[in-house]
Order: C-alpha cells, then structure tokens, then sequence
C-alpha cells in the first residue's frame, strides 16, 4: 500500500483491516471505493454505510497534505453511483492562504473529475467551515446533500446552512456536477488536449471565465483539472487546485510536477494564469505554458 496509508491503516479495527488490506494493496487503487468493494467492507465488519465512511476516515486523513497547520482533515464525497471518493486538505508553503485546498473540496472534485454526476453524502472528521459549507451549496445535490461527522446524527447540508445564498439567487439553475460541456476545439499534445478538455468541462456560470489546468509530473503521467466557480464566488476552486487534487489523491507528489498547461481565453473576464504560474513556482514547477481556447 501507498506508504501515507501505513500509520492510519494500524489504527484501523481487525476486521477492517483484514478485509482492506488487499483494496489498498493493489497497485490500482486511486483512492476510490467501488459498491462491491464497500458490500464486502460492509459484511465483513458489521457496520453499517455511514459507519464504515466514519471509520475510513483517517485512510483519508492521511492523504493531508499539511506543512502549515499539521491539522490533516479527511473527507469522503459519496456518490450517486455508490462510488466512494477520498479527500484531504493540501497546504501550499511559499503560496498564499487563500490557495489552501479543503479536504471537501478535495474529495467533491476527486469525485467531479472522476465522472460521478452528483452526490448523496459527505463523511468528514472535522466540521465544515463556512466556506465548505458555502462550497458544498453549489452543488447539484442542493441542500438535501446528507452531512456525517463523528459525534453528530447526520444532518443535511440544510441545516448546517440555514438561510443559504446560492446559485438561484443569481439565476443560475445548471450548477455544479451537473453536466456542462463547453466543447473548446482539441488541438495541441497530450497535455495540452487535457487541459482544453478540462476547461470545456469546467464550472464557470458566474463569469463564463472557462478555464483548466493539465498537470505531467516527472513519471510521464497526467493529471486535469476544471476550475469550478461559486454564487459567492470566493470559495471558487481555481484550476490548479482541482488538478492538484487529484495529482495528490492518486498518490502522486506535487513537487514533482516537470510541465503545467492552462487553458483559458486571454479576453476572459478573469485570468488565472498569474495565480497559477506563482502556486507552481511554490511547488517548484517554472514550466507552465498557456493555450488560447476556441470555439468552431
Ligand atoms: N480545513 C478543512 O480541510 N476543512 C474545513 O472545513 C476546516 C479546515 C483545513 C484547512 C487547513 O488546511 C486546515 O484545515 C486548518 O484550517
Ligand atoms: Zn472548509
């Protein structure tokens, strides 16, 4: 198993340690629980769904990345398929504050980019701050979305945030998870086609500001990432964040990125590239290149 898992995968109970050791063994394993995987959990251990996400919360936990705080907070975003998706918080020193990835951020984009339409739960070890809880109201699941954490009945996001301001407020009835596709003409390498594809499934209502990022690290893979925008707009989740998540909950290392590519309309009402290009730089990565969007 990934080494991060090692220490939080100890403090696990017997029997789901035994029944989880070969899920996290395998050298496919992206951080995702497939259904008949979690029925196996399930049976083996007893508990029941919301228990089980509550229990593999510090495996989740453990993907943190935290050279600030130290504070690792794990969140699991259960889908609609049945499909459960790991997320942590992830730090960025040399950056700014507001570049910090919340770890509900982190398991509801890990979900978004791996094709889930929408969401029934989040399982978090920590309650979520004002902005998750304005972040998570973007979503399709509205406020019905359920909310469990340890120590509390599960709730829903409703009555976590009462009298919420969100997308109808401003008119915007598609929002996010729900299917959007800006179809921006593919044109350049592998990385660069990542990057305007992300970006024509990006979330951009508010600003029609679409844009994406498309990450290589040094072993040759790729990882992209949708800007996804908020009714509030500043708990938007810029592009390199979402590409960073799924870079970092897949195992791999963000100081190990060789190649950046965003994708974003130089006439756009917002410009990501200078916030990218200075986050990358914290990480160590100089090499960012830039590609025009187009439509036919
Ligand atoms: N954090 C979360 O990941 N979720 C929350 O809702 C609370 C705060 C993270 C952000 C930062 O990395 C650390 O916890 C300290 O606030
Ligand atoms: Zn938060």
């Amino acid at each position: 198993m990934h080494p991060r898992f090692t220490t939080a995968f100890a403090t696990l109970d017997n029997s789901l340690q035994q029944a989880l050791k070969p899920v996290l063994d395998d050298p496919n394993f992206t951080a995702i629980l497939q259904p008949e995987t979690l029925q196996h959990l399930m049976t083996a251990t007893g508990l029941d769904g919301d228990a089980l996400a509550l229990a593999l919360l510090p495996l989740a936990a453990s993907c943190a990345v935290t050279p600030i705080s130290h504070f690792n907070v794990g969140a699991i975003a259960r889908g609609v398929s049945g499909r459960w998706y790991f997320g942590a918080n992830m730090e960025f020193s040399g950056a700014t504050m507001q570049q910090t990835v919340h770890a509900e951020q982190s398991a509801i984009t890990h979900a978004w980019l791996s094709g889930e339409e929408k969401l029934a739960a989040i399982t978090v070890n920590y309650t979520p701050c004002g902005h998750c809880r304005q972040f998570m109201n973007e979503l399709n699941s509205g406020l019905s979305l359920t909310v469990c954490l340890p120590d509390h009945p599960p709730r829903t996001l409703a009555d976590y945030l009462p009298a919420a301001f969100g997308p109808a407020d401003l008119n915007i009835h598609s929002v996010l998870m729900d299917i959007n596709d800006q179809q921006f003409v593919p044109q350049g390498d592998p990385l660069t086609q990542a990057a305007i594809r992300a970006a024509s499934l990006s979330y951009a209502p508010y600003s029609a500001a679409y844009s994406g990022v498309a990450l290589q690290t040094r072993d040759g893979k790729i990882y992209a990432g949708r800007y996804a925008e908020n009714a509030a707009y500043n708990p938007s989740l810029p592009p390199l964040q979402s590409a960073l998540i799924l870079l970092n909950i897949r195992g791999g290392d963000c100081t190990d990125i060789q190649r950046a590519v965003l994708a974003e309309s130089d006439d756009a009402a917002l410009l990501q590239h200078s916030a990218t290009q200075t986050t990358l730089a914290a990480l160590g990565c100089q090499h960012l290149d830039s590609v025009r969007l187009t439509r036919t």
